[in-house]
């Protein structure tokens, strides 16, 4: 199995933004994921809409736009249209998951669902068929440069043994205190995914990094 490594830009220079991605691009980072805060679903602000752009234009990295919002339905074809090669948006927020799904499909853009980490791995079991990633919180969204749960670990094996049940092939996605010491567990129990940020930019050697993160990935896989 490919682990992806996807590097979070919460945690980079922003006013070095363009230089910073494709500095990761170019050290192998798979994704890069932009973590998208209103300040209601969750106590903090991060970008928008004309950052999303921006970057579109300064790379060809694949863009991972996880939405920490409370109306994704409204927002989630202007993240496509802005840019985003796939939309992540939570099941916690307030909308009806399959209409928000079907507007992303609609956009031609791959769809995921994330869960916070008090939401039970069978509340994204219905819609598993029709998406594309699901992403286990591995923190309370909202906040880069916190401790990983060691607790979410069984939500990913059982998400992965759901998908394995039903033939399907998703990518499970973890994100949240992920680093060389966490990371094992993560894929041991599933996931093939891999947000990071504090754990990556910020390192003398992203190239280092990324490789680093990617190993400790694949010594203790589920596959
Ligand atoms: C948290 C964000 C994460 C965050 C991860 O709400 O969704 O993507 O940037 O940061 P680290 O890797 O530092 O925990
Ligand atoms: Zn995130």
């Amino acid at each position: 199995m490919h682990y992806k490594i996807a590097p979070s830009i919460l945690a980079c220079d922003f006013a070095q933004l363009g230089q910073e991605v494709n500095a990761m691009g170019a050290a192998g980072a798979d994704w890069i994921h932009v973590d998208v805060m209103d300040g209601h679903f969750v106590p903090n602000i991060s970008l928008g809409l004309p950052v999303l752009a921006s970057l579109r234009k300064a790379t060809d990295l694949f863009l991972d736009v996880h939405l920490m919002i409370s109306d994704p339905l409204s927002y989630a074809p202007r993240f496509c249209d802005a840019g985003a090669d796939q939309v992540v948006f939570h099941l916690e927020a307030d909308c009806d998951p399959a209409a928000v799904l079907s507007v992303i499909h609609q956009k031609g853009k791959r769809a995921g669902i994330a869960l916070k980490p008090a939401t039970p791995a069978e509340a994204v079991f219905p819609y598993l068929p029709s998406l594309e990633l699901v992403l286990v919180m591995t923190v309370e969204p909202g906040f880069g440069g916190q401790k990983f749960m060691e607790g979410m670990c069984p939500k990913v094996a059982a998400i992965r043994q759901q998908c394995q049940r039903l033939g399907l092939e998703l990518d499970i996605q973890v994100d949240g205190g992920i680093d060389n010491t966490t990371i094992p567990q993560a894929s041991k129990a599933g996931a093939n995914v891999f947000v990071a940020g504090s754990a990556l930019f910020g390192k003398p050697d992203y190239t280092q990094a990324v490789q680093q993160l990617r190993s400790h990935a694949a010594q203790n896989g589920f596959n």
